[in-house]
């Protein structure tokens, strides 16, 4: 089986002028989120998955419109906020799953969630009663458990929730198969920016250890990290293994991606405030790594600059396309906060650069805005919509104000 993906084109980038989108600012790119949309939608119609957003990794409301268009309706939230946020703006079904609840938060994740995950038998057993009172009331509100079935394929151990003595999800051991009355649904993460052959072979791992307790369910989670949109990722398979998986056990199947939905679709756009010098010449920008991009430092990983080059190797340099180039202007690329590590490392641009020019940080929309800080009080950048008619809209902008209440 393959399916052909036909997607609508994307606004090239050498026909954006940089310089008329006020610095800084996060730039979501209409034409490329809508490539993905398409995408994921053909996915969700062909494999027969519920994919819903999870909101950790993109919860940018002002597009949510359009994910509705695209048959988008769901949402997975990670705490109270997010949930609220899902039932006020998403206004589809809101799934929430957070590694412990709150007394506090409780009563109203239960109010507003129609799917709840539970990471330990010990929370399910603390809120069943009032789960219990929704559903006498008349609520349908269907309840999952995590599981961790200890299989995982995440190097880095910041990213690995199958990792040894994890905190996420109920490995079989702990399993308690006595207290499933009332639970309809398991749920597992364990991906991270991974392929359809790693949720083919995770599945082997969920069904050696949980595959008994499915013909109890209804359905089942299979989490985020199903990066569908990145280039020659394999959808054939994604679709195959969740179409296999549907058969094999006639239960409703749950994708809850993040980073997909943002993947690729903008930028952070920056200017440069000054150049210092000391042995080699460094460029301070008004962002910051680590208020605005902190997984450039938690992963790590070196984002992509449009148009600059990765330094010099063995007296030559590399383009942006991997072209080797002659000749260029080396600069340590740099935040405006004052830890001396909100750096990037050194990039090569083709022009000597001067206050005022932009530089433009590829693919941050997911896991960016979600993320940002006020640390030092930097401006934090706008959020805006690049529009498939060129036309640029800046949807929120941030001031003093914003800064102000989150201290007291
Ligand atoms: C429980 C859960 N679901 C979904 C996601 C989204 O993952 P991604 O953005 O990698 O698709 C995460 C990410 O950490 C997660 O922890």
């Amino acid at each position: 089986m393959t399916v052909s993906f036909v997607l609508p084109e994307v606004t090239p980038v050498e026909t954006i002028n940089w310089a008329e989108i006020p610095s800084p600012a996060f730039v979501l790119d209409e034409s490329r989120l809508r490539r993905n949309l398409a995408l994921i939608s053909q996915v969700q119609r062909e494999s027969g998955a519920q994919i819903i957003v999870a909101f950790k990794g993109f919860a940018m409301w002002s597009t949510f419109g359009l994910l509705r268009e695209y048959g988008i309706t769901g949402a997975t939230a990670s705490s109270l906020n997010e949930a609220r946020l899902a039932y006020e703006e998403m206004k589809g079904e809101v799934h929430v799953y957070a590694p412990a609840y709150s007394d506090e938060d409780f009563p109203r994740i239960l109010e507003l969630a129609d799917h709840l995950v539970f990471n330990s038998f010990t929370q399910w057993v603390r809120f069943r009663p009032q789960v219990e009172a929704a559903r006498a009331a008349g609520r349908t509100v269907h309840v999952g458990i995590r599981v961790n079935h200890e299989y995982g394929e995440v190097d880095t151990d910041l990213y690995n929730p199958a990792g040894p003595f994890s905190r996420l999800g109920v490995t079989r051991r702990e399993f308690r198969e006595d207290l499933l009355e009332g639970v309809d649904g398991l749920h597992f993460h364990s991906l991270c920016e991974n392929d359809s052959s790693t949720l083919e072979r995770t599945l082997v791992a969920f069904e050696e250890k949980f595959g008994e307790f499915l013909p109890r369910m209804k359905w089942v989670n299979f989490g985020g990290g199903h990066l569908m949109t990145r280039a020659g990722y394999d959808l054939d398979r994604l679709i195959r293994v969740v179409r296999d998986f549907k058969a094999r056990h006639n239960l409703h199947v749950i994708l809850e991606p993040g980073s997909a939905f943002g993947w690729q679709t903008g930028w952070l756009v920056s200017s440069v405030l000054d150049v210092v010098h000391n042995v080699k010449d460094a460029a301070v920008l008004d962002v910051s790594v680590s208020a605005h991009m902190p997984d450039v430092l938690e992963m790590p990983y070196r984002p992509r600059i449009l148009g600059a080059g990765d330094p010099p190797e063995q007296g030559q340099h590399r383009e942006d396309d991997g072209t080797l180039a002659a000749s260029g202007h080396p600069y340590i690329v740099g935040g405006t906060t004052c830890l001396a590590g909100d750096v990037i490392g050194e990039y090569i641009f083709a022009q000597e650069l001067q206050p005022g020019d932009r530089v433009v940080f590829d693919d941050m929309i997911h896991y960016t805005m979600v993320k940002t800080t006020f640390f030092n009080g930097v401006k934090h950048p706008d959020i805006g919509i690049l529009h498939v008619d060129g036309n640029y809209e800046r949807v929120r902008a941030f001031g003093y104000e914003e800064f102000k209440a989150k201290l007291s």
